[in-house]
């Protein structure tokens, strides 16, 4: 784990000195309707967003002491430090709309409180969960607004909260590894209802964003479990995905014509602001990472 986290602990670093932000002169407009129709959803995220971390920081550091683990929480900090970018970058984009900033929300409170009662593990079961279907949130938002900035915005905090779930993931595997299979099947289960729980909640709440895109609610809480199953479900059908998802082309049957010859490669497009951070989220990375989490192991573990 020492390693992994190593390489995690580099990620963080190189993008806490990148900040990136929406291209300068992107198209700002957002149209009266649409306003109306995700201020209050977009505040709410927001107070998420700028959650002050307190807990998670001591949590980190108890359990880094107890598990020998050095560097979790210089990781920890990062991470928080992140989520504090996207409230600012979402608190200047409701400056720049008349969009009121919330004190506080019913949904952020329950899970506040959930998370002061935790231990780090269960703290990153709970985290883990709501940055899932955080991502597919903001992907609804994505597909679904018109003003380019604020699409923008979220694609930048979908490409930051894939490495969140993914540093969660890997310490999550790692915890899971180490119990009886009776207790890996149940907490496995218990953790996937819970995701779909909170997807069912946060469609509930922010229908009005999520509608256009997702329609119904079992599509949403489809959406975000096949994120867990990704990252968190069962060895098997993590690795079938992976598979299906970059399966080779079959080789061509010798008795086949020779293929046409291929046009020439298009110009290479104007380089692009970085929104995808580099290292987890490329192909491969993401690929080995996905494959390799089994081979984590935890000190004493
Ligand atoms: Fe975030
Ligand atoms: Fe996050």
């Amino acid at each position: 784990m020492h390693e992994e986290l190593e390489i995690w602990a580099n990620h963080f670093d190189y993008h806490a000195g990148q900040a990136r932000c929406p291209a300068a002169g992107i198209e700002d407009v957002l149209r009266p309707e649409e306003r109306r129709r995700i201020a209050r959803s977009i505040a709410t995220f927001q107070l998420g967003e700028r959650s002050s971390g307190a807990t998670l920081r001591r949590a980190a550091e108890r359990f880094a002491r107890a598990q020998a683990l050095p560097m979790l929480p210089r990781i920890v900090e990062r991470l928080v430090q992140e989520e504090h970018r996207h409230a600012r970058l979402l608190a200047a984009f409701m400056a720049d709309h008349r969009i009121p900033l919330r004190a506080s929300d019913w949904t952020d409170r329950v899970f506040r409180c959930a998370r002061r009662l935790a231990g780090l593990e269960l703290y990153f079961y709970i985290l883990v969960s709501a940055e899932l279907v955080g991502i597919g949130y903001y992907r609804a938002l994505a597909e679904a607004t018109r003003c380019r900035r604020l699409e923008q915005l979220c694609r930048l905090f979908i490409a930051d909260e894939l490495a969140h779930v993914g540093f969660e993931s890997a310490l999550l595997l790692a915890l899971r590894a180490r119990r009886p299979a009776w207790q890996r099947a149940l907490l496995l289960g218990m953790h996937r209802v819970f995701v779909a729980g909170t997807a069912l909640l946060v469609w509930l709440t922010h229908r009005p964003v999520l509608r256009p895109e997702h329609g119904s609610a079992r599509r949403f809480v489809g959406a975000c479990l096949a994120g867990f199953d990704f990252y968190l479900g069962p060895v098997p059908l993590a690795i079938e995905a992976a598979r299906t998802r970059y399966r080779a082309p079959p080789a061509p049957s010798p008795l086949a014509p020779p293929p046409p010859l291929a046009p020439p490669p298009p110009l290479a497009p104007p380089l692009a602001p970085p929104l995808a951070p580099p290292g987890v989220h490329s192909e491969a990375a993401f690929k080995k990472a996905r494959l390799s989490r089994n081979t984590v192991v935890l000190p004493g573990g």
